[in-house]
C-alpha cells in the first residue's frame, strides 16, 4: 500500500472527510472510492494545487460529493467534517495549523502525516489533549513515512517516545526497523572516519538508541 492509499484508507467509514493541503486531491478521491467516505472537503491555500483538484474531481464524477475550499489551515473552514487529514508538510507547519484552530479539531479524528520534525508534531498534541490512537510506518518510492492518527485524549509520553513514536516503538514495524537498521549500518560506515572524541562519542550514543529500538 502507497502512502496515499494508506491515508485514504484510514479515513475509512467518515461522514465528511477534510483534507487540509489536499494539492491534487488523490487522497480524498481514493477514500471515497475505495473507503466509504461520504462527503469530503478538499482545501489548499493556493489556487494551483485547487485547480488541479477540481479537474481531478471532475474526471472522477465527484463534483456532488467534494466541496473545494481556498483556506490557510482551517481558517475558512466553517463546515462540519468528523476526520482531518493534513500529511506532506513539515511538522512545525501542521502544528501550527492545528493551534490555530484548536477548537475546530476537538473530538475529531487527526490523520497526519508530517515529513520531518514528528517529535514537535507529537508533543503539540499530548500538550493540547490529544491522544496518539496510531502510528504507522512506511516506505513509499524508497523515502520512509510516518503517520500519526489521534483524538481528543490524555496521552503522557516520555521524551523517547515522543522522538521516535510510542505505537512505532512498541509495534516494531519491519519498516521501523529498517529504518533504523539503516542509520546503524550508516554510522557503522563512518565512525572510524570521526577523529573528534566528543563527535565519536556522540555518535556512538546515538547508534546506541537506535539499537535500543529495533
Ligand atoms: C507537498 S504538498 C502535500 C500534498 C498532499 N497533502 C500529500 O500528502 O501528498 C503540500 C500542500 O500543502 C499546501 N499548503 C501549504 N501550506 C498550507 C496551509 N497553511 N494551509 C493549507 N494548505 C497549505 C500546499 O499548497 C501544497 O499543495
Amino acid at each position: 500500500m502507497d502512502r496515499i492509499e494508506l491515508l485514504a484508507s484510514l479515513a475509512k467509514d467518515s461522514n465528511v472527510l477534510l483534507d487540509v493541503g489536499c494539492d491534487h486531491a488523490l487522497t480524498i478521491i481514493k477514500a471515497i472510492k475505495n473507503y466509504n467516505v461520504k462527503k469530503a472537503i478538499a482545501s489548499d491555500i493556493s489556487i494551483g494545487p485547487l485547480m488541479a483538484a477540481k479537474k481531478n474531481i471532475e474526471n472522477n464524477n465527484l463534483i456532488d460529493k467534494i466541496k473545494i475550499i481556498q483556506s490557510d489551515g482551517l481558517k475558512n473552514i466553517n463546515e462540519d467534517f468528523d476526520t482531518l487529514i493534513i500529511s506532506g508538510m513539515g511538522g512545525y507547519l501542521i502544528k501550527d495549523i492545528l493551534n490555530d484552530s484548536l477548537n475546530k479539531i476537538k473530538n475529531k479524528l487527526l490523520i497526519l502525516e508530517a515529513n520531518n520534525n514528528r517529535y514537535i508534531l507529537r508533543k503539540f498534541l499530548s500538550d493540547n489533549n490529544f491522544k496518539i490512537i496510531d502510528e504507522y510506518a512506511i516506505y513509499d518510492n524508497l523515502k520512509y513515512y510516518e503517520i500519526i492518527v489521534a483524538k481528543t485524549g490524555n496521552c503522557n509520553l516520555t521524551e523517547k517516545e515522543l522522538k521516535y513514536g510510542p505505537i512505532l516503538m512498541k509495534e516494531k514495524s519491519k519498516e521501523f526497523i529498517k529504518f533504523y537498521q539503516d542509520k546503524i549500518n550508516f554510522i557503522d560506515s563512518i565512525i572510524n572516519t570521526i577523529n573528534d572524541r566528543n563527535k565519536k562519542k556522540l555518535k556512538l550514543e546515538e547508534k546506541e538508541e537506535y539499537l535500543s529500538l529495533i
